[in-house]
């Protein structure tokens, strides 16, 4: 089955056309219109200029997915929640145009469920059970998955995400939006050891992470020094940052493996995955504790919003679940991962 996917939940206007082949997701066609240099300018997101922008790019977005119509497809998949509301309605509502003209089955898919299938988006896929560490702009989660579609939650954020932390400290240090991939930037020309943070929810056993701590012990650090910040000091800064936001999702992730030692692989997903320290330091981590264990991070384009993940979970509820009757869906911002 070929899935048109649609993901609009935050500002990437994206499609990708995704079929299922030998139970995997195999990408045909995938479009990401980004809003980005758009927000830099406001230095965030503003969610109606977001909405707007979405209904000007969903059309032409359509056109390049499909290659101007000569590819097709046989079900269409949608982003229904989290996110934000007014571009999780422009999304849904082309989803549902297509659906009542088209008579085709359709999926409502949890954005987080996405970020989740990203991870069968590489050449590699996981082997269950999995433990899923989902690292966004919105969400910080450790999700236990035994079989597709399930989810055990583990552990979240009481506060801040992973990468509201470091857009927050992107801010701090006068860098800009989006903030992730600043910091980490500047963190490569600076010293990982020149300042200790605080790592959040120290409780023994707690699978729990709490990032606002690091990101107030780094502006009461700024407020102490001497302004403006020299480049090699809030390089150091950055680089203690990630260092320590690395770390503490490293310890909370070997936690998880502890307490359940039937785990075969450990998925590291969402926007925050895309950052390379992030990366090989949990790597380093999980396969010092477990040698054996599968360790799966997304190809760089599958970690920040895209549609491809979209298409990739609905596949799964193509294979494992059942469509939705999309009269009876509706968008929800804060929707959870059930
Ligand atoms: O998953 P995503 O694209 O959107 C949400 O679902 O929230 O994640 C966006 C987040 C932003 O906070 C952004 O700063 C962060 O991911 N991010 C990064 C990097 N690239 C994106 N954080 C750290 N390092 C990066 N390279
Ligand atoms: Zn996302």
């Amino acid at each position: 089955m070929r899935i048109l996917a649609i993901e609009t939940s935050c500002d990437e206007t994206a499609m990708a056309i995704i079929e299922d082949v030998n139970f995997r997701p195999h990408i045909i066609s995938n479009v990401v219109a980004s809003q980005m240099a758009v927000h830099a300018e406001s230095g965030g997101v503003i969610p109606n200029i977001a909405a707007r922008l979405h209904t000007e790019a969903l059309p032409h977005v359509l056109k390049e997915v499909t290659q101007n119509k000569k590819l097709d497809y046989d079900a269409i998949a949608v982003t229904a929640g989290p996110g934000l509301i007014g571009c999780l309605l422009i999304g849904m509502s082309a989803a549902k145009a297509l659906a009542l003209a088209s008579g085709k089955p359709f999926f409502a898919i949890n954005h987080l469920e996405g970020h989740v299938y990203s991870a069968w988006l590489g050449e590699e896929i996981p082997e269950l059970p999995a433990l899923i560490v989902i690292v966004s702009g919105g969400h910080t989660e450790l999700v236990l998955m035994d079989r597709h579609l399930h989810y055990k939650h583990l552990g979240h954020t009481r506060d801040d995400a992973a990468g509201e932390a470091f857009d927050k400290v992107a801010r701090l240090l006068g860098l800009g939006y989006p903030g992730g991939p600043k910091v980490a930037e500047l963190a490569k020309h600076g010293k990982r050891d020149a300042y200790k943070f605080p790592i959040g929810i120290m409780e023994k056993d707690s699978m729990e992470f709490s990032f606002s701590g690091i990101k107030a012990s780094v502006a009461h650090l700024i407020s102490q020094l001497p302004q403006p910040l020299a480049q090699h000091t809030k390089a150091d800064i950055a680089a203690s940052f990630e260092h320590v936001v690395a770390e503490t999702i490293a310890r909370k992730t070997l936690t998880a493996m502890r307490y359940y030692p039937g785990i075969k692989s450990v998925c590291l997903v969402g926007g925050v995955s895309a950052n390379t320290y992030l990366r090989k330091h949990l790597e380093q981590a999980v396969k010092t504790a477990t040698p054996e264990i599968q360790y799966i991070v997304p190809p760089f384009e599958f970690c920040t919003d895209n549609a491809a993940m979209i298409g990739a979970a609905a596949v799964y509820h193509h294979l494992f679940g059942k469509p939705d009757d999309w009269r009876n869906v509706e968008v929800d911002p804060n929707r959870e991962l059930v």
